[in-house]
């Protein structure tokens, strides 16, 4: 039995999405999350920066306790997760997880034409993180010899969700200035590569068809959880786990959106400056 918590964070809400299918799959996990909203958008940030904020807040988490730590940020897994895993792993026996291998092994098992869309910030896009992940997959290539990713960056959509903004017109504009190469090159399946997303899906599916499989990370992110959990024996069996919201912006704005987009759980989120270390 391990009841420390498990660190999870994001540059914002997005995050909460993975939280969320944490607590779903393994609901005597505690989770402490920390929303880096003092920094949010990573997206237009260059990847040094981002790596420079997300090291920070794991600092944070290990200081606080935690037994592993989910980077619930495609932005933060294309910069760090690498040096991370060495860092905390390596160093000190906590687990790392991001969110793009568990996303792209989702889309080259649900596409059936080969052909699939990733959506992601600008940094995510620039990366190629995505491309680099699906050649980990050489199955993927035997099964679809001309396998054929198209990747676009949608900038507009973190703010719409870190401002509530997630259904209506509006959106839906937005969503079809973005997808025309998604579109033209009829994708069957769209990886939300940013933790945002999946709170804009139902526009997103709306704009794509309803015979676009779209792919988000988080359930197939709780999946590592726990195959880490089970490989390292660190399950929890709490009856009443402890969840733990903080922002390093204003956890007043925080809070009650985290609320509306996850639920009750979220109960009133903090400021990072009360995090106890
Ligand atoms: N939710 C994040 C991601 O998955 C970060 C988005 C942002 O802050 O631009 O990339």
């Amino acid at each position: 039995m391990d009841s420390r918590p498990i660190g999870v964070f994001d540059s914002g809400v997005g995050g909460l999405t993975v939280a969320r299918a944490i607590m779903d799959q393994l609901p005597s996990e505690s989770i402490t999350y920390i929303g880096d909203t003092a920094h949010t958008p990573y997206g237009p940030l260059p990847l040094a920066k981002v790596r420079e904020y997300a090291l920070d807040i794991m600092d944070a988490l290990v200081a606080h306790g935690v037994k592993m730590l989910v980077i619930a940020c495609n932005t933060a897994t294309a910069a760090v997760l690498a040096e991370a895993q060495e860092r905390y792993d390596g160093e000190l026996g906590i687990p790392v997880l991001g969110v793009i291998d568990p996303a792209v092994r989702r889309a080259v098992s649900a596409t059936t034409s080969g052909r699939i869309g990733v959506i992601g910030t600008q940094a995510t896009i620039n990366s190629r993180a995505y491309p680099a992940a699906f050649e980990k997959y050489p199955e993927a290539y035997e099964a679809y010899p001309d396998l054929e990713i198209t990747s676009v960056a949608c900038p507009a959509f973190v703010q719409l969700v870190e401002h509530g903004i997630t259904a209506g017109p509006h959106v839906q504009r937005v969503a079809s200035g973005y997808f025309g190469p998604l579109l033209e090159a009829e994708v069957d399946t769209l990886v939300l590569g940013c933790t945002h997303y999946p709170l804009l899906q139902g526009a997103i599916g709306y704009v794509m068809g309803e015979h676009v499989t779209l792919v988000s990370s988080a359930d197939e992110t709780a999946r590592d959880v726990y195959r880490q959990l089970a490989e390292h024996d660190m399950f929890s069996h709490q009856t009443e786990p402890v969840r733990e919201f903080y922002a390093t912006g204003d956890p007043g704005s925080f809070g009650p959106l985290a609320r509306r987009f996850i639920g009750p759980d979220v109960g009133y989120a903090r400021s990072t400056k009360e995090l106890d270390q």
